[in-house]
């Protein structure tokens, strides 16, 4: 006698006024939460898979593509909810728009534009070497983010809000433009210890550089099955990993560590400012990606902090 299936019915809610949105009847115990979306989008053309996210809790987080339904914590008669995440964008015009921004503006102060500073100094160039120097790294900085966004990266959402994307352009053009705006003025001074301040900001800038790169491979290694969940990641054979003994999120210290070696080299207020910001930016999501994965994962190496060996 064959096994008979039992399927389940879907009620998709609002999450915020628990209005009854979708029902859907004999859905396959196998269905993903991928499916499930194509069954919603059919009844609501306008919120188109990417758009939707799809929760247990109201309030919750949102389920994955590949999640199994009959794997989910509901009865036969589940209960999900939708909220709309607004319109979304794909990767490349991400990428193109927040990397790419910043390159560009820079090079409008590096090459001062006769809008820029004056027309008495359009066109020209800064007597200090470190001028040079610090438009180099900026670029070599953007130029490595784009290259890593195409090659490296694997991100588990193909798309990011238009909302989101919209506020890191103001973030990333308006400070690329505070920055090279003072770095770039015809009355820059150049740091006070001259060449040996020059000298080991620029080598701490490439260490920290490679670090970044580093791990971001180190964690592309980790999805290389064509997965999208999320690993622990370990320690490698390269040294600049093993900062994942003592940090959950080795490469914002890597990008912290760059951005510090940029102020040193350029010795000026604003990118200082700039560092700081990054830093509380980026400790903000190191907490909360080192409590998921505590959470998450009970033999999680204990040792780790988020940010900051033993600090922080
Ligand atoms: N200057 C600034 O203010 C600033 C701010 C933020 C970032 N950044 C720079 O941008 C870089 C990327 O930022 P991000 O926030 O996207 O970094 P991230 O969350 O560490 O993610 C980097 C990549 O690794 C994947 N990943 C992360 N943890 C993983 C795990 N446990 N298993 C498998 N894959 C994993 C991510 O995929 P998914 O997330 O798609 O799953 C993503 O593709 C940073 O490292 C930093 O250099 C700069």
């Amino acid at each position: 006698m064959g096994s008979r299936v039992t399927f389940f019915e879907v009620e998709i809610l609002d999450w915020k006024t628990k209005q009854q949105l979708c029902f859907l009847d004999k859905v396959e115990p196998h269905a993903t939460i991928s499916d499930i979306r194509l069954m919603f989008h059919k009844s609501y053309p306008q919120w188109y898979p990417a758009r939707q996210s799809i929760r247990l809790d109201p309030k919750g987080k949102s389920l994955r593509d590949e999640e199994i339904l009959q794997h989910l914590p509901v009865g036969t008669t589940a209960t999900l909810y939708f909220k709309d995440l607004g319109p979304q964008i794909g990767w490349t015009m991400v990428f193109l728009t927040e990397y790419a921004g910043p390159l560009f503006i820079y090079f409008l102060f590096y090459f001062r534009m006769p809008f820029v500073y004056g027309l008495d100094d359009k066109l020209t160039s800064s007597p200090h070497p470190v001028v040079n120097l610090a438009c180099i790294c900026h670029s070599f900085h953007y130029i490595k983010r784009l290259i890593e966004t195409i090659f490296v990266h694997r991100f588990s959402h193909g798309t990011m809000p238009l909302r989101s994307i919209i506020k890191n352009c103001f973030y990333y053009w308006g400070f690329a433009a505070w920055l090279a705006y003072y770095i770039n003025h015809p009355l820059y001074t150049p740091p006070s210890y001259g060449q040996k301040q020059i000298n080991f900001a620029v080598i701490m800038f490439l260490i920290c550089e490679a670090g970044n790169f580093s791990i971001h491979v180190a964690l592309s290694d980790l999805r290389r099955d064509g997965s999208k969940i999320r690993k622990i990641p370990y320690p490698t054979k390269n040294p600049f990993t093993w900062l994942f003994f003592f940090v959950t999120c080795p490469n914002y210290t890597y990008e912290v560590g760059a951005w510090i070696s940029f102020t040193i080299m350029t010795q000026c207020v604003p990118v200082g400012l700039f560092t700081f910001l990054c830093f509380i930016q980026m400790t903000v999501w190191a907490k909360d990606k080192h409590y998921t994965y505590v959470r998450e994962f009970k033999d999680y190496p204990s040792l780790r902090m988020p940010i900051i060996p033993f600090l922080l």
